[in-house]
């Protein structure tokens, strides 16, 4: 299965690609946090794959602000491999046109 697929499958009814947000923060401004923090896709996802595995607030790449709204992510029981692959695709979404300061498209 692709990224996108396991993403539709696993991710899409709580995450939306674009705002509006569902039961969570849409793809697009997940990404951001990771390419600041993490430069590099091979650490952003295994920290976003330890993250889906077992969540926990300390963990959060987001402000506190985001699990005060919605609340913390239910771990997903998937493979690794399939955490790993969800991941690289969620990194690969990255929109550099999209201002996470603004909230919205350039
Ligand atoms: C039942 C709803 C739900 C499902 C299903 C879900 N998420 Fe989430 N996710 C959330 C919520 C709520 C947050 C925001 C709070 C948090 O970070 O825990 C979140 C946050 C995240 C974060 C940011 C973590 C952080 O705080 O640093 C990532 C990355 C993520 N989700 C990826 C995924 C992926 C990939 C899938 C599918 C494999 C998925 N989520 C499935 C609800 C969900």
């Amino acid at each position: 299965m692709s990224g996108k697929q396991l993403y539709r499958r696993n991710c899409e009814v709580c995450h939306s690609m674009l705002p509006p947000a569902k039961a969570a923060p849409p793809i697009v401004r997940l990404d951001p946090h990771y390419r600041m923090l993490y430069g590099n896709k091979e650490d952003a996802v295994s920290a976003m794959a330890s993250f889906m595995k077992t969540p926990d607030a300390s963990k959060s790449v987001l402000m506190p602000q985001v699990i005060e709204r919605f609340g913390l992510m239910p771990a997903m029981s998937l493979p690794d491999e399939e955490l790993e692959k969800v991941a690289g695709w969620l990194w690969d979404q990255y929109d550099s046109t999209y201002d996470k300061q603004r909230d919205c498209y350039r």
